[in-house]
This record gives structure tokens, sequence and C-alpha cells, in this order.
């Protein structure tokens, strides 16, 4: 067998969760292969509404295992207050959640360094999440990590006590000296929570499940345009969020790759700074927020909105290999007049269809093509045959551009606003 991976194709936010749970009954194993609470991934059903930040979007659906990856950077105290919530709402966390022995640990003084990084570089920030993901994968590539595995050994408090005053002098070097004790006690406590969960090594797991047949759905975090290596670095997060970050993450080969699901949504947004070529900062942009309700999951910042860039998404779909898209969000320009679509970018009098190396907004020209809106509420829908001409001849459009079929079409926040097309 080999595992299926979904991954975001723009900035993050594309609607990851609502598909994951979607499409989980068709799995065995949803699995997180990297990012950590700065992910916040939204589902909604029989009414209510659920933003899961480490836990796979798996766990709502009929007792699949979920996995947490040796890719993903957790924090104890964060994913405490998410199972409790959970347990609270009725799942049984337990029996379903397995975490990978390789995961790395987010410590207090990684949130407080990623404080103290960003403040220190001004207006330049990053404007990150704030959850410790920089220095807590900075400590991993540096082979200076603490794994969830170190907390089964006794001299755990050992180790833990030797990062956290590597951390202190980083911070007293940058002026910094915070309170960490009541913290440390907070995070320690929930080490104790955490040891209480089936820890495991997930790559055996993983493999061995593969070799009985299991059908594998890993579920990415972030964005493609937020990759370490391939996003608009340096506003990018500190993994790889594309889908060889699926093999590195649990320990799956790339000849183990099957489908990769690419998900965008029919307009692009972006939360904290960085370039952004098709960003809006007109009524349109505007509209689009207020009618997207685009505030962020996790931080509730404002997110910036745009135009779909189809530059930016091509590139996505290449790096990845992605073989079936997923358009999330098309219900949101329903009352437009007509939408807009980046084909190219004119950098420096040059046209080019390529994403550059440098992503600089001030030196690019988003080159727009025009389609008429479809002008019609599509939130009750559920069939493709139901869709106006104009939404058709919108589909159409996309997939002779990026030459991928789009096989979901999400209308609507709700489970139930989810139409799928047969393959082409
Ligand atoms: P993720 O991080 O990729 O899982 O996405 P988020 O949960 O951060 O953001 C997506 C937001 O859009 C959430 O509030 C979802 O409930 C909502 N959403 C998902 N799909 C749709 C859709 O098709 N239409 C609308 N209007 N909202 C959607
Ligand atoms: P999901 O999984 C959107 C952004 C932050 C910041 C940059 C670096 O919900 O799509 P970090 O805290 O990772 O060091 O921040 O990345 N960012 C996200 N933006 N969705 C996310 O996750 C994000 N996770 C990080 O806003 O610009
Ligand atoms: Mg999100």
């Amino acid at each position: 067998m080999k595992v299926d991976v979904l991954l975001g194709l723009q900035w993050g936010d594309e609607g990851k969760g609502k598909v994951v749970d979607v499409l989980t009954p068709r799995y065995d194993v949803v699995a997180r292969f990297q990012g950590g609470p700065n992910a916040g991934h939204t589902l909604e059903f029989d009414g209510k509404k659920y933003v899961l930040r480490s836990i796979p979007s798996g766990i709502f659906q009929n007792g699949q295992i979920n996995i947490i990856g040796n890719g993903v950077v957790l924090d104890p105290v964060l994913f405490r207050e998410e199972a409790e919530a959970l347990e609270k709402s009725g799942v049984d966390l337990r029996k379903v959640l397995k975490i990978s022995k390789k995961a790395h640990l987010i410590m207090p003084t990684h949130r407080l360094l990623d404080a103290a990084n960003e403040k220190a570089k001004g207006g330049a920030k990053i404007g990150t999440t704030g959850k410790g993901i920089g220095p807590t994968y900075t400590d991993k590539i540096s082979r200076n990590g603490l794994r969830l595995g170190d907390t089964l050994a006794p001299d755990f408090k050992e180790k833990y006590e030797a990062a956290r005053n590597r951390h202190l002098a980083q911070l007293k070097a940058m002026g910094e000296a915070p309170e960490y004790a009541e913290l440390e006690a907070r995070w320690l406590d929930a080490i104790d929570y955490l040891r209480t969960y089936d820890i495991i090594d997930s790559e055996y797991v993983v493999n061995n499940l593969l070799r009985e047949g299991k059908r594998v759905l890993c579920e990415g975090a972030q964005g493609t345009l937020l990759d370490v290596d391939f996003g608009s670095y340096p506003f990018v997060t500190s993994s790889n969020t594309t889908c060889a970050g699926a093999c590195t993450g649990l320990g799956v080969a790339p000849n183990k790759i099957g489908e990769v699901y690419g998900i965008f949504k029919a307009y692009c947004t972006r939360v904290g700074s960085g370039p952004f070529p098709t960003e809006l900062h007109d009524a349109t942009g505007k509209l689009i927020r207020d009618l997207g309700h685009e505030y962020g999951a996790v931080t509730g910042r404002e997110r910036r909105c745009g135009w779909i860039d189809l530059v930016a998404l091509k590139y996505a779909i290449m790096i990845n290999g992605v073989t079936r898209l997923i358009m999330m969000k098309s219900d949101v320009l329903d009352g437009f007049d007509e939408v807009k679509a980046c084909v190219a970018y004119e950098i420096d009098g040059k046209i080019t269809e390529e994403f550059p190396f440098t992503v600089d907004d001030s030196r690019i020209k988003p080159i727009y093509e025009t389609l008429p809106g479809w002008k019609t509420d599509m939130t009750a829908f559920r069939s493709e045959d139901q869709f106006p001409a104009e939404f058709k001849a919108y589909i159409d459009f996309l997939e002779k551009k990026l030459e991928t079929p789009i096989t979901i079409i999400s209308i609507g926040p709700d489970r139930e606003q989810t139409i799928e097309r047969h393959l082409k």
C-alpha cells in the first residue's frame, strides 16, 4: 500500500482540516508529519466547530488510528489543553491517538526565544505564531533537541535542565531575563500527562500498517509557500511543508507516496509578514476577508487577502507532485460580478510564469485574467450538475492552466458542503 498526502498549496489555512475530516472514512490511519501548534485546522459538523492544532483531523470519524509523526514539534501544555477539550466533548482520544517517540518537544524557553527573536528583528519580523516553532526546529537541526522518547528515560530532568539553561543563556545574551518558573512547572506537569499516551516507534508502526494493507492519509500543516526550502524565505515556517516532508516526518519512503492532494482557496490569503504578490489593499480585499471570515484560527490575526495566484500554484503543484486538486471557499466569491486570476508576473519589465528567487512585491506586477462571476449562492448545492455555466467555465479555466484535475470543491465550512467530481 501507498500513503496519500494532503497538503496546502498556498500560505496555509486553505481548509486542510475540513477536507481531512471529509476524506477520513476512506482511510484507516491519519498522520500529521510536520509543524506543530502553529497550525489551526478547523472542522465543522452537526452545527459544531472544532479547531485542532497538533492532533490530526481524523479523530472525529470512526475510530481510525491518528498518529503524530516524528516530524511534528509538540508543546505538552498546548497538547494537554487540546486533548482535554476533546475528551470533554466526547472523543476517546487515548483509544485512537499515537505519538512518535521521535517528535521534538517545544519547551517554554523555546516560546520565549521565539518572542525574543521576533523582537530583535524589529520591523523585519516574520510575524510568527509565537509558539516556539523556529527555536524548536533550530534545536532539532543543531542536534540539541529533546524528543518525546527522552521523557521515558531516567535522566530526562537533567537533559531538560541543560537545554533550559542553554536557552536562558541565549535569552540573557539578547537582554532578556524572563520569568519561567511557573511556565516550567506547568510544562513538567504536562509532560507527565503526555506520558500517559501511547508513545510509539511511529516509523515501524506506519510501515507495518502499510504492509498489512491499511490505507494511510498524511495531513500537512501550513502551506507550500511557507516551506523552509521552497517558500518565500525567510518569511516561512521552519519545516518542510511540502510532500517530501511526509517522507522525513513519518519515515515513509518516497516510492510509497500515492495520491497527492493539493488544496487551495479560490482566492489567496496570508497571515504574518512577507511578500504576497496578489494581495489586495482595497475594498475587494476587505470584502473577501469579511465574507471568508479570514481571521487566524490560532492567533485571531487578520488574514491578508488577494486574488488567486496561478504562478505560485503551478510552482506548488510542481514541487509536491500534486495529482488531485481540491478547491476551497469558492462560495466566498459567489456574489462577485467578476473574478481575477494571476496568470503571470511582470518583474522589472519581463514576463514570467515562474515563482522567482526573490519574491519582492514592489517589483512584481501580477498579470490578471478576468472571468465572469457566477452570481449564484451555491452553498446548498450537493452535486456538480447544479453549478452555473460561469462557475463551470472558471473550473475549466483553472484545470487547463494548472494541468491537474480539481476533484473536490468545497462550498462552505460544513462537512456536508463538499462536492466531489469524477476524475476526468
Ligand atoms: P487549515 O489550517 O488549512 O485547516 O484551514 P483553517 O481552518 O485555518 O481555515 C479555513 C477556514 O475556512 C476555517 O474557518 C474553515 O471552517 C473555513 N472553511 C473551510 N472550507 C470552507 C469553504 O468551502 N467555504 C467557507 N466559506 N469556509 C470554509
Ligand atoms: P495551518 O496549518 C497560516 C505562518 C505565520 C508566520 C510564519 C512563521 O493552520 O495552515 P511560525 O510560528 O511557524 O514560526 O510562523 O508562518 N504560519 C501559518 N500561517 N497557517 C498556518 O498553519 C501557519 N503556521 C505558521 O503566520 O507568518
Ligand atoms: Mg489554519
